[in-house]
């Protein structure tokens, strides 16, 4: 099996573009799966304060014997702790729970437009001491719309390495994408498998079996070649497995084409739109 590529961030660090997702893995079962993921291969891990399984995630790592150095951890600020005090203290707790010095990079989870007075802006700058003070080697960005991406380009002096927005065959995002593109903002994609919902699509059955590769095979493929970043979550030892199979083979023009041609826009979201989502949690 070939390598996971590395995708070139804007500040020269380097992420590999296929990752292990650990949404909705409970805080006992994460080191485990995290073993998992590192013993097939994956060198790229993705949490979250909001998971609540950042000390799994530590955990796993420092049990599979492979090197914190060779792993690009990800995790992100919690939607409660956006107030520039508090967004230092969250990266300090995120920093312990994980047991780490650093993290590879850090994420302001969603822009909350509706909170805060709509003020990202001082969030962002937060931010910025994180990377100036080595917790985050990067920094970017997730569900910011192409509004609140302008924003942060007219007010700050960074810009975001990443943007990590809802993206699979049925929401394409492509305003978002062209902006990251046009920005040199790499897109990762969340969900990018819809949580499953686009394995039965006709489409992505009839080319899986042409090509005799699984479903979710055909769809990770589809976005590495769009150059998406993605690290899709499975519990599932033969998934984690299968879903890190899709360097030795790739789909031609027409394919590729008739996946992004299953896009439903606004109707194919799964998720809470970036503008309107407001959740703060306990
Ligand atoms: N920034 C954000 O706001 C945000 C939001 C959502 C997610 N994320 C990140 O993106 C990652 C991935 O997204 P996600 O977890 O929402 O969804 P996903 O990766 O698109 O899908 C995960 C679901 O698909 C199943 N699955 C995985 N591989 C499969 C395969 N090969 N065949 C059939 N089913 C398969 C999993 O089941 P089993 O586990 O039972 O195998 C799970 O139910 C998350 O873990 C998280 O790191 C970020």
């Amino acid at each position: 099996m070939s390598e996971v590529p590395l995708i070139e961030l804007n500040d020269g660090n380097r992420i590999p573009q296929l990752g292990f997702g650990v949404f909705q893995i409970g805080p006992d079962e994460t080191a485990e799966a995290v073993q998992r993921a590192l013993s097939v291969g994956y060198r790229h891990i993705d949490t979250a304060e909001m998971y609540g399984n950042e000390a799994g995630v530590g955990e796993g790592i420092r049990a599979s014997g492979v090197d914190r150095d060779e792993v690009f951890v990800t995790s992100k600020l919690d939607n409660g702790m956006h107030e520039p005090d508090d967004a230092r203290r969250a990266i300090d707790g995120t920093l312990e729970a994980l047991g780490f010095d650093h993290v590879d990079l850090f994420l302001i989870h969603w822009p909350l437009p509706t909170r805060y007075d709509g003020d990202f802006v001082s969030t962002w700058r937060a931010m910025e001491e994180f990377k100036a003070d080595g917790r985050a080697r990067s920094i970017g960005v997730s569900n910011f719309e192409v509004g609140h991406l302008e924003r942060l380009a007219a007010e700050t002096g960074t810009v975001p390495a990443v943007n990590q927005i809802e993206a699979h065959p049925y929401l394409r995002n492509q305003e978002v994408s062209d902006y990251c593109a046009a920005n040199g903002i790499a897109v990762e994609a969340w969900s990018p498998i819809a949580q499953g919902e686009v394995l039965g699509d006709e489409t992505i059955g009839e080319i899986a079996e042409r090509t005799g590769r699984t479903p979710a095979q055909v769809v990770l493929r589809w976005h590495v070649q769009l150059g998406n970043i993605v690290f899709p979550k499975s519990a599932t030892p033969a998934r984690i497995e299968e879903n890190f199979a899709i360097f030795d083979f790739e789909l031609d023009a027409t394919d590729m084409e008739r996946i992004t041609g299953l896009d439903r826009g606004e109707d194919g979201r799964t998720g809470p739109h970036p503008d309107t989502f407001a959740m703060i949690s306990d």
